[in-house]
């Protein structure tokens, strides 16, 4: 079977400075998502061995190691994507502008209740804006990377607020790093997950 692999980033470690520091940048990328790669190789191998040896008495263990590897790898993926080198007054244009503001009356309120929500996150997780089957939009969070997922929704948006995320430069100040999150999303990245 083929194994999940990390994917290269589209920008160097040190693009998203200032927003992004590249210490923090290069050590999730490298050794956070790669643990996530690994341990999804893992779980798939482990399943691998139950299916041909019969003992399927570890399964419960091993398919959860897959929901949670696989979960992170697929988010980290995703995160990487929505990332770009930053400015100041970065915002989404086009369909997509047009889409938020039908559905939150303006930018600056869909920003305040994204950022809130993912302020919000308990422990660890992820903020999420998706697109159900209808192409309604929905911000929601995930805990871990695999618990309250909602089933069907297409990710257009994901930000990590794991403290391994942004620890080293913002410290306990989540606000922060949300805040300055938005200044390095990538909305062409997002557009083009709408379809
Ligand atoms: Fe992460």
């Amino acid at each position: 079977m083929e194994k999940a692999v990390l994917p290269k980033l589209p920008y160097a470690y040190d693009a998203l400075e200032p927003y992004y520091d590249a210490q923090t940048v290069e050590l999730h990328h490298s050794k956070h998502h790669q643990a996530y790669v690994d341990g999804f190789n893992k779980a798939v191998s482990k399943v691998e061995e139950a299916r041909e040896s019969g003992d399927y008495s570890l399964m419960k263990h091993w398919s959860k190691e897959i929901a949670f590897h696989g979960g992170g790898h697929a988010l980290h993926c995703m995160f990487w994507e929505n990332l770009r080198p930053g400015s100041e007054d970065n915002a989404p244009s086009g369909a997509l502008l047009e889409k938020i503001e039908s559905t939150f009356g303006d930018f600056a309120t869909f920003k305040a209740q994204f950022s809130a929500a993912t302020a919000q996150v308990e422990g660890s997780g992820w903020g999420i804006l998706a697109a159900d089957a209808d192409g309604e939009l929905r911000i929601f969070t995930c805990e871990n990377h695999q618990k309250a997922i909602i089933p069907g929704y297409t990710i257009l948006l994901v930000c990590d607020v794991w403290e391994h995320a942004y620890y080293l430069k913002y410290q306990n100040r989540r606000p922060e790093w949300l805040e300055n999150f938005f200044k390095i999303i990538n909305w062409d990245a997002v557009a083009s997950r709408m379809g």
